[in-house]
């Protein structure tokens, strides 16, 4: 595998930031995702971000996961790991670059994966406690690369798999741009068909806003 690691500072960035992101006003799904992931995660755990487009989601679960944790973040463009990598290093947190197919990972840190998320057995092999995915197109990027219904599911299942007893996962979708209506209601569906006796699946929506990004959360029950 081609892998490059460099260790930098890492900062305990939870208690004030923490307290202040939960007293700020909820506007944006994305949000309300970290909110909903953020309330399970403790240091040394491990989490995925199926698509890391700008870092954002990369970042907050590295911050919630700490140096004894590990973040497996996915994404197809190069440009998009680039920015989540220059986010982490900004932020002075660890980074590996996975930048090619290579055996699953076993380490602490972050660990950015140019491949498509529906591959996610060959990077993630032991349990997660939650999983991120923020689909569509990557803001600032190439807005004809979104995610695509068939690999978000595929991806979804498989991460749902390696889900903990206790542990979350949250979907943002985005039923305005082409295609983004279909995956919307095909993860709808993959999220709606998991067991009521294992899982509690919950979806948040602007109600006077149809073509408005929504949110499906799951969780699975135990822990
Ligand atoms: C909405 S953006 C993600 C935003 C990100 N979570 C953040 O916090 O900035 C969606 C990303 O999914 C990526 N993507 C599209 N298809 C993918 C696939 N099959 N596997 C992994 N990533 C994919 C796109 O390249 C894009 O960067």
């Amino acid at each position: 595998m081609n892998e490059s690691k460099e260790r930098v500072n890492y900062p305990p960035a939870r208690g004030p930031e923490a307290r202040s992101k939960r007293a700020a006003p909820l506007s944006r799904m994305t949000d309300w995702a970290q909110n909903w992931i953020g309330a399970v995660l403790r240091p040394g755990d491990t989490a995925l971000d199926l698509t890391a487009g700008n870092g954002h989601d990369t970042a907050f679960l590295y911050r919630m996961v700490g140096a004894t944790g590990r973040v497996i973040a996915f994404d197809i463009q190069q440009e998009a790991l680039q920015r989540t990598g220059e986010r982490l290093h900004g932020q002075e947190f660890s980074c590996v670059t996975a930048l090619s197919e290579g055996p699953p990972h076993s380490g602490t840190g972050v660990y950015l994966v140019a491949d498509c998320h529906s591959r996610l057995e060959r990077y993630v092999t032991g349990p997660v406690m939650a999983l991120m995915a923020n689909l569509g197109y990557c803001p600032g990027g190439n807005r004809s690369l979104t995610t695509r219904s068939d690999t978000s599911c595929t991806a979804l299942r498989k991460a749902l798999e390696r889900l903990l007893p206790g542990g979350r996962a949250s979907v943002v979708v985005y039923p305005g741009h082409a295609g983004g209506a279909e995956e919307a209601a095909a993860v709808r569906e993959l999220l709606c068909a998991l067991s009521a006796d294992e899982w509690q699946v919950m979806e948040l929506t602007a109600a006077n806003r149809r073509a408005a990004p929504h949110l499906l959360l799951a969780a699975r029950k135990g822990g």
